[in-house]
């Protein structure tokens, strides 16, 4: 279906509206291949006639079509490797011990370590956190770093995405093989999903560890809040620098202090907000919340 410059200009607009994701010049073709079905679908005769019927309330069905085909949903557990392995190594020990000091100081028990995956996908980032954490639990008395017995349930992950279907898919927490070969071992994958049919299921353990939540980053969350650690990862390449900006800012609100926030490997800040100091851990950047 033909789209003209102005078509194309009105589109990139409601996209802009909808997700805060911003298509550049080129990005023609992407809007005809992924919008094109929706025309089809619901028998529209251009895609002046989508912008038009996606309009206001009457448009809201419209609109999660377009949210869905629009979102890059690519993801894989254990994504790019290192931020999972310093995750064990480093930042869990880090955030229990700050955790707990910071309970005790006020008389309270360690209750729970607060995780956000946010724009988690399909569940595989947030999955991934919790299996390390239990891996990571296991060895506990071998490393003897924390002074206080933990389990599965001192630890609470809250996986959020834009995408019902991607959710969907995430409190599923059912992966073809293929998904689950992309980043998993052979032994994690035989102790944490069970097999039916063509599907491998991730266990109620760890399915229990992480709820899961809708959550458009470019809509106010301020009542999203008291995070230890937040990850965003591969998200803000798809915006514009005052969405990016605007979206880190309440990424930092949402942190306790000293929290850490993590984004994907070529995300690094290029103007860090007020209180938020960067560090290399390993080959991992991450930020912590200072509150200086
Ligand atoms: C490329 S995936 C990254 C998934 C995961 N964080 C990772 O690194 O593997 C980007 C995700 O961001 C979600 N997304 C896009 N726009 C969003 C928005 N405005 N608010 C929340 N999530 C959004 C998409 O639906 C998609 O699942």
């Amino acid at each position: 279906m033909n789209l003209s410059d102005q078509e194309f200009k009105d589109i990139r607009l409601v996209v802009l509206r909808l997700s805060g994701i911003w298509l550049g010049e080129d990005k023609q073709y992407l809007i005809r291949s992924r919008l094109e079905p929706i025309l089809r679908l619901n028998k529209l005769s251009s895609y002046a006639e989508l912008v038009l019927r996606s309009a206001g309330i009457a448009g809201l069905a419209l609109q999660e079509e377009i949210i869905e085909a629009i979102t890059t949903k690519e993801t894989s557990f254990n994504r790019d490797g290192h931020p999972f392995d310093e995750f064990r190594r480093t930042l869990l020990p880090e955030l229990i011990r700050n955790k707990f000091d910071r309970q005790r100081s006020i008389g309270l028990p360690f209750g729970k370590l607060r995780i956000w995956s946010a724009a988690s996908s399909t569940g595989n980032e947030a999955y991934s956190l919790a299996m390390t954490i239990l891996e990571y639990i296991e060895t506990q008395p071998q490393n003897g770093l924390n002074p206080i017995r933990l389990t599965a349930d001192s630890f609470q992950i809250l996986a959020s995405d834009i995408s019902e279907q991607a959710l969907q898919k995430a409190r599923e927490g059912s992966y073809y093989e293929w998904e689950l070969d992309r980043g998993l071992s052979n032994e994690w994958k035989l102790k944490y999903f069970e097999k039916s049919d063509s599907h491998f299921t991730i266990q109620p353990t760890i399915r229990a560890m992480v709820e899961f939540k809708r959550i458009n980053l470019i809509k106010p969350f301020a009542d999203i809040n008291g995070f230890d650690l937040v990850l965003c990862r591969n998200l803000l390449i798809y915006f514009d620098q005052n969405t990016r900006r605007e979206i880190v800012d309440k990424l930092v609100n949402s942190l306790t202090q000293g929290g850490i926030l993590m984004l994907g490997a070529s995300e690094s800040l290029t103007v860090l907000p007020k209180g938020l100091v960067q560090s290399q851990v390993g080959r991992t950047v991450v930020y912590r919340k200072t509150g200086t």
